[in-house]
């Protein structure tokens, strides 16, 4: 069985196919791609069908991460019962991830962010309205998370 990791961000165009991206791109490196599936989700469905913001792929373009393939979705119900790992990229999302969350659902719902290192930032700053900056620190705590969150997989789920 696959470790499914799920990402979730609002509308998923901007931080949670990052995250999806990057910590593909990461699960791919080490050869795990067999043992641990990853998605992203949107607590909102404005884009549902959608690529990623350009401003989201170009920027993870740049450090070698692909996201014009993805599309954008509506998180579920259905996804309590087939994800390991809920990851919410703000405490808005996660706050949402709760209610909609079914009473037996044994998996972990948490901030992405809790699997970094950094600890400035306990929320991965919405990039949406703002400049070029702020889709360059999405990647960097994304990266930061990401590595984390493979480590914990690796140690807790894999062995
Ligand atoms: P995301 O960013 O939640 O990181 O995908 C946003 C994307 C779209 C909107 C807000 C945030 N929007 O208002 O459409």
């Amino acid at each position: 069985m696959k470790v499914k990791v799920l990402f979730v961000c609002l509308g998923n165009i901007c931080r949670s196919p990052t995250a999806e991206g990057v910590f593909q791109k990461l699960v791919n490196e080490v050869e795990l791609k067999h043992k641990i599936h990853v998605d992203s989700a949107g607590t909102a469905n404005w884009h549902e069908g959608k690529s990623p913001d350009a401003r989201t792929v170009a920027a993870a373009k740049k450090r070698g991460v692909e996201l014009a393939d993805l599309r954008a979705r509506g998180v579920t119900l259905q996804d309590f019962y087939e994800f390991d790992y809920i990851l919410a990229m703000d405490e808005s999302n996660l706050a949402h991830l709760q209610k909609m969350k079914p009473d037996n659902f044994s998996g972990t719902l948490a901030l992405f962010l809790s699997y970094g290192e950094q600890t400035e930032f306990k929320e991965v700053p919405d990039p949406y309205y703002g400049g070029a900056d702020g889709f360059e620190l999405v990647l960097d705590l994304v990266e930061d998370a990401a590595s984390g969150l493979l480590d914990t997989i690796k140690q807790h789920r894999l062995t």
